[in-house]
């Protein structure tokens, strides 16, 4: 089936229009074909948008074109030949327009059918992906910007790994802090048999956290243990290491309760881990004459940031920030981590600039890494939308819940643009084939998919853009793009279904596999967005 992966029709059609640009200006040979869908679908399907570049590049210097127009002619023109295109043109200044070929379409979506989706996963330039989410915090609450995170990483995990992307899903959790000294001497002072009742002795964590911190606020000679504690749980003594795992297993299983509920599965490498890595780093880039003094902390200065990167606390510690240096550092040198994606709330974005601007002075990271960052409403659009399939398994009683991001209301309406809708599309495409009474394992080996009708057409060039959405879905760290083809997937299938008889016309066999192609590409977005099907209505 690898053998099979093409990449991307996107991706197909810029590799013929690489060839053709080779020959059309053999000096130019690292030219990038720029290739964009036909915004009007009367031009055509896609469109290559080089011919104007190109030619405010040799105008003066070339006798062979004058204007850009005739560079988008002979671009046209050496298109070498293939299945894929039936037509080409250009249009106003030079925009080369081609058609796809009904036939080639429905042959790709054939060949989908009988090999399975995974012929249509995209090809992408990476091999390696860490994605750092989820990351809540011991011993406090998992709040709803952590759920946020839980969706959205898992998503762009799942759809990676479609993309056959090695994903290493990193749950960063908050396991070392300064707020574990008051813990543990709390823990300590006020259940001195702490170790024989166990689990009992903290009872609620969330209230323990509560009831350590008003006493480190009220008693300065507490709040003295306390930060000694501290100095002696990152010193390795055996009492405050073991008190440490105590509190740390009891959060452990709270959040693993979460991630069953919403079927993710992360692996944990909380700060704690990048703990010992952290002198090595910072010595790194000191030798590097990065860090400096500032009013008794160590700190990276950036350019443009009001504040500096503190690195080294006033009292010697380390803290969040040399913690993700670190994190960072190892993800890059021994994981070897092409893309590197953290997906926290916007809470955190100077932190993360600060990071990335330190990372590219100290040469880790290329100077024009792209920072992909989201806007509140997409933020808010993509965790509203992937959350809809995660809604069922969330606890319904949660209403704390309902008044901070959800609307059960909105969420379950079966018209909208809702999980509940596609998933009701979905199960009537389902029923149609399922009362047809075809064999469609059989009509997969046997029938041709013949694209006669424009809406069937529309239909067909849709699904194979399928690979190009996950494409551009993964590289904009954007899921939202998914769901919005998923549900372009499931208003032009209606369009389709109501123009076009299905069960008992002439081009049954051919519109039953449309069917079950369309049928196919939604269980894979579902899948994708960590949503599960329904099949019965
Ligand atoms: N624990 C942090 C929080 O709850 C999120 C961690 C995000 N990841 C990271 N590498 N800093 O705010």
């Amino acid at each position: 089936i690898d053998a099979d992966r093409v990449g991307s029709v996107k991706q197909q059609v810029s590799e013929l229009f690489k060839v053709s640009l080779g020959t059309v200006v053999p000096d130019q040979s690292d030219i990038e074909p720029l290739i964009a869908m036909c915004n009007n679908a009367k031009f055509g399907d896609y469109q290559c948008n080089n011919a104007m570049n190109l030619w405010s590049m040799i105008k003066g210097k070339s006798t062979q074109f004058k204007n850009p127009r005739s560079i988008g002619e002979a671009i046209a023109g050496n298109l070498p030949p293939s299945e894929m295109i039936e037509s080409s043109g250009v249009a106003g200044a030079g925009f080369v327009n081609i058609f796809l070929s009904k036939d080639w379409i429905a042959k790709s979506i054939q060949k989908m059918l009988l090999n399975g989706i995974g012929v249509w996963a995209p090809i992408l330039p990476v091999k390696r992906a860490v994605v750092d989410f989820s990351s809540p915090n011991i011993a406090k609450e998992m709040h709803v910007g952590h759920l946020r995170s839980t969706i959205i990483g898992d998503t762009l995990s799942r759809m990676l790994e479609f993309s056959k992307v090695e994903v290493l899903r990193r749950n960063h959790v908050g396991d070392w802090g300064t707020q574990f000294g008051m813990l543990i001497e709390y823990l300590f002072k006020e259940f001195p048999d702490w170790e024989d009742v166990g689990d009992q002795a903290i009872g609620d964590l969330q209230e323990f956290y509560r009831a350590a911190k008003r006493k480190f606020d009220e008693d300065p000679s507490f709040k003295e243990r306390a930060q000694q504690a501290v100095v002696r749980l990152q010193g390795g003594e055996a009492q405050y290491r073991s008190a440490w795992t105590k509190i740390c297993d009891i959060s452990r299983k709270e959040f693993d309760q979460v991630y069953q509920r919403l079927g993710v599965h992360l692996e944990e490498k909380g700060e704690s881990f990048y703990n010992p890595y952290i002198p090595r780093v910072l010595e790194e880039l000191n030798n590097k004459g990065l860090i400096v003094e500032s009013e008794g902390a160590r700190v990276i200065f950036i350019e443009g940031q009001p504040i500096p990167f503190i690195v080294v606390k006033s009292d010697g510690g380390f803290n969040y920030a040399s913690t993700d240096l670190s994190a960072l550092w190892f993800r890059l040198n021994e994981e070897k981590a092409d893309w590197i994606i953290y997906v926290t709330d916007v809470g955190q974005s100077q932190h993360f600039q600060m990071l990335f601007s330190a990372a590219k002075r100290a040469g880790w990271l290329p100077p024009n890494g792209k920072i992909g960052e989201w806007t509140d409403e997409e933020l808010e659009k993509t965790a509203e939308a992937v959350g809809y399939g995660a809604v069922k398994y969330a606890d319904l009683k949660n209403n704390r819940l309902t008044n901070y991001t959800f609307s059960f209301d909105q969420m379950l309406n079966d018209k909208g643009n809702t999980a509940v809708y596609l998933l009701y599309a979905h199960a009537r495409i389902c029923s149609i084939i399922r009362k047809s009474g075809k064999d469609i394992e059989q009509l997969k080996q046997t029938g041709t998919i013949v694209l006669g009708h424009a809406d069937e057409q529309v239909l067909g060039l849709h699904l194979i853009r399928f690979a190009e959405i996950v494409e551009e879905a993964c590289t904009n760290l954007n899921p939202n793009i998914l769901c919005e083809y998923l549900y372009n997937l499931s208003e032009i299938y209606t369009r389709f279904y109501t123009n076009c008889q299905v069960v008992g016309s002439p081009e049954e066999p051919s519109r039953l596999l449309l069917c079950e192609a369309t049928a196919t590409v939604m269980r894979k977005c579902f899948h994708l967005l960590g949503i599960v099907p329904v099949y019965k209505i």
